[in-house]
């Protein structure tokens, strides 16, 4: 994703006045801490690994594929311990792994997932970007697993659904953070024989998260972390602190990358190497593009070709400012702050070889483009921070969407299958906010009021930045029912930072 960063008009937000008075009540000094500068900067992923074992080769999530048309797969959502940044750590997983399992799975395929629950809590599982009906057991983020039940979710998978990388996670309203920080989330493949060829010597799967340990447990959020969305100490990629991997000299590899942090913004970026973005989202890019480095809010993912240039090379993920809380918060208490050094994900060796690296395609795929469409209706998503406005016991601090906090018995926005929106998300907030919709992917059309050039690109989560605007179409092609959007700091969204959506077909 290009970044839309740079710009006067960032740090022009509106300031909460009362903001920074009741959120310093309401933190502990410990909690505090955590965003501090002074604290836990020589403690982190990238600097010294906390004894913990880092360099260990790098391993990927076991898969689940469908076969004959149809993915079978049972997720046991369980607490217990797990292999963690190299230990063993009380923590929450599917079938004993964090990451969980890969989902293989074709376009027309049934999806059969059974989800047992032995969490100790409620929960329910999401699949992040598929288009699939959030209708009864499909994708529908409004039902409810309890303790000791297993549900079995049952979709189709259209036939020209976009193939890429998607991925799920618990969305149970309210748990969702924790249960995400705690271990829960896999990744989704969506593949088919008529991907573009790709001249790679190997595909991996790399699901970054991250955690904070509390002795052998995960630990808790305090208040603080949760308004300002909550960034482990470790960053890890497929579960390991720091792993290395052996790439084929000279040879590109496919990555699929996977933010599957809770609120940690990522920017990736490969020291001593080349990287090319080839997908986003929902699916490929039109044509590879060469970057420097890729920004990925929570929930986003990317597909790269990486290559090495020298014998040993580091992806890495840089600093991101995302904003802060407001006025009264103080230096380094905004999350990002007070990491000026870039954290190393994986160490890679192997190196180039004198011959040319294998040339790459021009184009992938064809794109839709909305930039050309009809829009049937517009609207605009206002999403705001506020003193006074939360309902809850305790909180500093409202999240809303259009002035208002979840509530699964409103429709906020009702659409018409069938039709073409074009919505405006405006973020009057200091902090930036990962806007989220469920089911159909999005096209951004304008930053700021400013059209997007280029060739179209297809999304599910899209980053507005503290005080700016996104302007996004979306096709309500198929899929009647009701389902979400929200802010992916999925601290936010617990917050009650989402919207309903009902979507149903027009009266014949
Ligand atoms: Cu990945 Cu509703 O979220
Ligand atoms: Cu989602
Ligand atoms: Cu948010």
């Amino acid at each position: 994703m290009p970044d839309e960063r740079s710009g006067p008009s960032r740090r022009q937000v509106l300031v909460l006045a009362g903001t920074g008075v009741a959120a310093i009540s309401l933190g502990s000094a410990g909690v505090i801490g955590r965003w501090g500068a002074g604290d836990g900067a020589d403690d982190r992923a990238g600097t010294t690994p906390r004894g913990d074992a880092g360099g260990s080769a790098l391993t990927e999530p076991d898969e689940l594929r469908s076969a004959g048309g149809v993915l079978e797969a049972r997720l046991r959502a369980v607490a217990g311990p797990v292999t963690l940044a190299g230990r063993t750590v009380h923590a929450l997983s599917y079938n004993g792994s964090v990451p969980g399992p890969t989902l293989r799975l074709r376009p027309g395929d049934r999806v059969r997932v059974d989800v047992e629950n032995a969490l100790g809590a409620a929960t329910n599982l999401h699949v992040h970007g598929l288009h699939v009906s959030p209708r009864g057991n499909g994708d529908n983020p409004l039902v409810r697993i309890e303790d000791g039940e297993t549900f079995r979710y049952e979709y189709d998978v259209p036939p020209d659904h976009p193939t890429g990388t998607f991925w799920y996670h618990p969305h149970l309203h309210g748990l969702v953070a924790d249960q995400l920080f705690g271990g829960l989330a896999g990744t989704i493949v969506i593949e088919s024989d008529e991907d573009p060829e790709l001249p790679a010597a190997r595909e991996r799967v790399l699901v970054v998260s991250d955690v904070s340990l509390d002795g052998d447990r995960v630990a808790a959020a305090g208040p603080m972390d949760v308004m300002a969305g909550r960034e482990g100490e470790l960053v890890l990629v497929n579960g390991q602190l720091r792993p290395s991997a052996r790439v084929e000299p000279g040879s590109w590899e496919h990555w699929r990358v996977v933010n599957a942090c809770t609120s940690r913004f990522l920017r990736l970026r490969l020291d001593g190497g080349e990287l090319v973005q080839i997908g986003a989202d929902a699916g490929h890019l039109a044509e590879p593009v060469e970057v420097d480095d890729v920004l990925l809010a929570p929930g986003n993912r990317v597909q790269l070709l990486a290559r090495l240039g020298t014998a040993q090379a580091r992806l890495t993920t840089l600093p991101v400012d995302r904003g802060d809380m407001g006025m009264g918060m103080g230096p380094g208490m905004g999350p990002g702050r007070g990491e000026q050094d870039a954290t190393v994900l994986l160490e890679l060796t192997g190196g180039a070889t004198a011959s040319d690296p294998p040339a790459l395609p021009d184009r992938l795929v064809d794109l839709p483009d909305l930039r050309e469409a009809a829009v049937d209706g517009r609207r605009t998503l206002t999403f705001a921070m506020g003193m006074g406005m939360g309902t809850g016991m305790g909180r500093g601090m409202a999240f809303t969407i259009d002035g208002r906090e979840f509530d699964a018995q409103r429709v906020d926005t009702p659409v018409t299958v069938g039709t073409v929106e074009e919505w405006t998300i405006a973020n009057v907030s200091p902090m930036d906010h990962p806007f989220h919709l469920h089911v159909w992917p999005v096209q951004v059309v304008a930053r700021d009021g400013e059209p997007v050039q280029g060739p179209p690109q297809w999304l599910d989560v899209v980053n507005v930045p503290a005080g700016r605007t996104v302007t996004l179409r979306v096709r309500f092609a198929d899929f009647p029912g009701l389902t979400v959007y929200h802010c992916h700091i999925l601290d936010h969204e617990d917050l009650g930072m989402m919207g309903t959506l009902l979507a149903e077909a027009e009266p014949s």
